[in-house]
C-alpha cells in the first residue's frame, strides 16, 4: 500500500490579531510571518512525520518553488508537482490571542490541475493504494470519480465545505474526515451523532472521523463507535491540527495500527500542533508524539 496525496500547496501570510476584524473595521496586527501550508502539504508532511511513505500531487506557481523543497526535505515524494506560470495558492490567516483562526484562500495554481495530468497521475496507482484529498484543488468530483474506478482507498478531508462538495458523490471514500461544521453542513444536522447517522444513512460502507475540537473525535462506521478525548494542550495557533490528525491517523492506519490506536495517535500529535505556530512548521515528528504518548499513559495508569 502506497499513500499518494493530491492536495493543495499553500503560502500562509498569517497575522496575530487580537480580535478577527469586524465588517467596516480595519486594524492593525500585531505580528506578521510567512508559513508554509495548504492542506494538502500539511496533511503529506504529517504522513511522513509519522513515518509512513507519501507521494504528494500538486501545482504550485513562479513563487512556489520553496513548498516542492519542503517536501522534499519532509521525506515527502514530490515527482507529481509540477509549476505553473501563475501565483502560487495563499491563505490570509488571522490568528487571534486565544489560538483560533479564520481563513481567506486564494486558488492561485491549485486550480490548474487538469484532469489529463491528474490520470497520468493517478494511472500509476490502484487498489493497493490509498488516495488523499482536500477540497482546496479543482477537479476533486473527478479525483473521487477516477479513485473510485480504480478501486483505491479514499480519504477525504471534506475542508473546506462548499456548495459543489455537498453534492458530490461519496459513495468511494472510505475515510471521510470532517469537523462539525462541515459535518453540519453537508449533512444539514447539528448534533454529531445525528451528522454521523445522517453520512451512513447515505454511504453505509464509510468511515465516520467526525472531529470535535477540544471535545475530541468520533470514529463510527456500520461496526463500532468510538470516542476519543482531546489531549492536554497550551493552545497558541490551531491552524494545521486537523491537517495534523488526518496525517497521522492515516499512517497510523498503514502502520497497522487498530482504530482505537490510529485516534488515540492522531488526537496526540493535534494536541503538539496547536502549542505551536504556523502550519506545516507545527507538526511534531513521530518521537514527539511517541514521548507524549507515554507520558500520558504513564500518568494515567
Ligand atoms: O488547515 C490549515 C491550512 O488551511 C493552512 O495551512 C492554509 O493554507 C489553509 O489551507
Amino acid at each position: 500500500m502506497r499513500i499518494i496525496n493530491f492536495g493543495s500547496l499553500n503560502i500562509d501570510r498569517v497575522y496575530k490579531v487580537s480580535h478577527f476584524v469586524r465588517p467596516g473595521e480595519t486594524i492593525s496586527s500585531e505580528g506578521y510571518e510567512c508559513f508554509p501550508g495548504g492542506k494538502g502539504l500539511n496533511q503529506s508532511i504529517a504522513i511522513a512525520r509519522a513515518g509512513a511513505k507519501v507521494v504528494h500531487a500538486g501545482t504550485v506557481g513562479t513563487e512556489g518553488g520553496f513548498l516542492k523543497e519542503l517536501l522534499e526535505q519532509s521525506g515527502v515524494g514530490t515527482r507529481y508537482i509540477r509549476k505553473s506560470g501563475n501565483v502560487t495558492g495563499h491563505a490570509l490567516i488571522q490568528v487571534s490571542k486565544e489560538g483560533e483562526n479564520c481563513i481567506i484562500l486564494f486558488k492561485g495554481s491549485n486550480f490548474e490541475n487538469d484532469r489529463k495530468f491528474i490520470h497520468e497521475v493517478l494511472e500509476n496507482f490502484d487498489k493497493e493504494d490509498i488516495l488523499v484529498l482536500q477540497n482546496e484543488i479543482n477537479n476533486l468530483e473527478y479525483l473521487l470519480q477516477l479513485g473510485k474506478e480504480r478501486g483505491m482507498h479514499i480519504l477525504l478531508n471534506a475542508s473546506p465545505v462548499d456548495e459543489t462538495l455537498k453534492h458530490m458523490d461519496l459513495s468511494g471514500v472510505t475515510w471521510l474526515m470532517v469537523n462539525e461544521t462541515e459535518g453540519a453542513e453537508i449533512t444539514g444536522e447539528r448534533k454529531p451523532e445525528k451528522i454521523i447517522a445522517q453520512l451512513l444513512a447515505l454511504y453505509p460502507a464509510m468511515n465516520v472521523i467526525l472531529t470535535l475540537g477540544t471535545d475530541g473525535s468520533i470514529f463510527q462506521n456500520k461496526e463500532k463507535k468510538i470516542c476519543q478525548p482531546c489531549f492536554p494542550a497550551q493552545t497558541v495557533d490551531t491552524t494545521a491540527a486537523g491537517d495534523t490528525f488526518t496525517g497521522y491517523f492515516i499512517a497510523s492506519v498503514l502502520a497497522g495500527k487498530n482504530m482505537e490506536e490510529a485516534l488515540e495517535t492522531a488526537s496526540c500529535a493535534a494536541s503538539i500542533a496547536v502549542a505551536r505556530e504556523g502550519a506545516a512548521m507545527s507538526i511534531p515528528v513521530f518521537e514527539e508524539v511517541e514521548k507524549k504518548l507515554t507520558d500520558y499513559h504513564g500518568n494515567h495508569s
